[in-house]
């Protein structure tokens, strides 16, 4: 299989320190915005990688459910392999790529868990069949067959016809960033790369070489 001659040229924006925003959480929901108004496939869908204990890397997509002035909001099952990895290792690395708009958002930072009160209010907001799906997924764990999942979640659905409270095991983490940056492709590989740092309580503004 060649792909020697995969090859995209990028053109379509420009990124300057002077036009991003002083904070990078506001200059991230200005390229959100753009990204959901492109109509981009899954414009919150986000890489997530995390260490786990025997000290390596390990990456998967989840969606980010809520960006607020501390930080990004995602849900999953606690006792999942992410979950291991974020109990032992307690911090992430977040990556959004837009292609549609040749944009890369890369975020770094530590990790806690949301709330009980905060995890109850967005499962609570989550469709019936994913509430039932929460309980009967045991995540990452091996199952034998499909079967078995699929005949947990209808005893679970029989036990739980109306009112499907969370599962403990079930919910949200902040990751409150300490480095955001931001990447637009350019012509000849000559990208534009503005990253900020959190130290001594403010943000720095840097440019990277591409
Ligand atoms: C587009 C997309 C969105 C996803 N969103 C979530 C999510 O919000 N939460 C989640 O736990 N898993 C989500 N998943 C599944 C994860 O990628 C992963 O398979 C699962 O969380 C188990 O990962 P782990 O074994 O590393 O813990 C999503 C997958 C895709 C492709």
């Amino acid at each position: 299989m060649d792909l020697h001659h995969i090859r995209a040229e990028y053109s379509k924006q420009e990124l300057s320190q002077r036009q991003c925003h002083a904070n990078p959480i506001q200059q991230f929901e200005i390229w959100l915005n753009e990204a959901i108004k492109a109509e981009v496939c899954e414009p919150t869908a986000m890489n997530i990688a995390t260490i786990n204990a025997q000290g390596k890397p390990n990456s998967r997509v989840v969606l980010l459910k809520e960006v607020n002035s501390q930080g990004f909001v995602f849900f999953t099952n606690y006792h999942s392999q992410k979950g291991q990895a974020l109990a032992h290792q307690p911090f992430a690395a977040l990556n959004f790529f837009w292609a549609e708009l040749e944009r890369q958002v890369r975020i770094e930072g530590r990790v806690e868990k949301l709330s009980a009160q905060q995890s109850d209010d967005y499962f609570a907001s989550r469709p019936y069949t994913s509430r039932i799906g929460a309980w009967a997924s045991e995540q990452s764990a091996v199952i034998s067959s499909k079967n078995v999942l699929l005949a947990k979640a209808a005893m679970i659905a029989a036990q739980h016809p109306l009112h499907v409270p969370r599962p403990a095991h079930w919910g949200g983490y902040l990751v409150i960033p300490e480095m955001i940056e931001f990447w637009q492709g350019r012509p000849s590989r000559l990208h534009d790369r503005i990253r900020y740092r959190f130290e001594n309580d403010q943000w720095l503004k840097e440019r990277l070489a591409p």
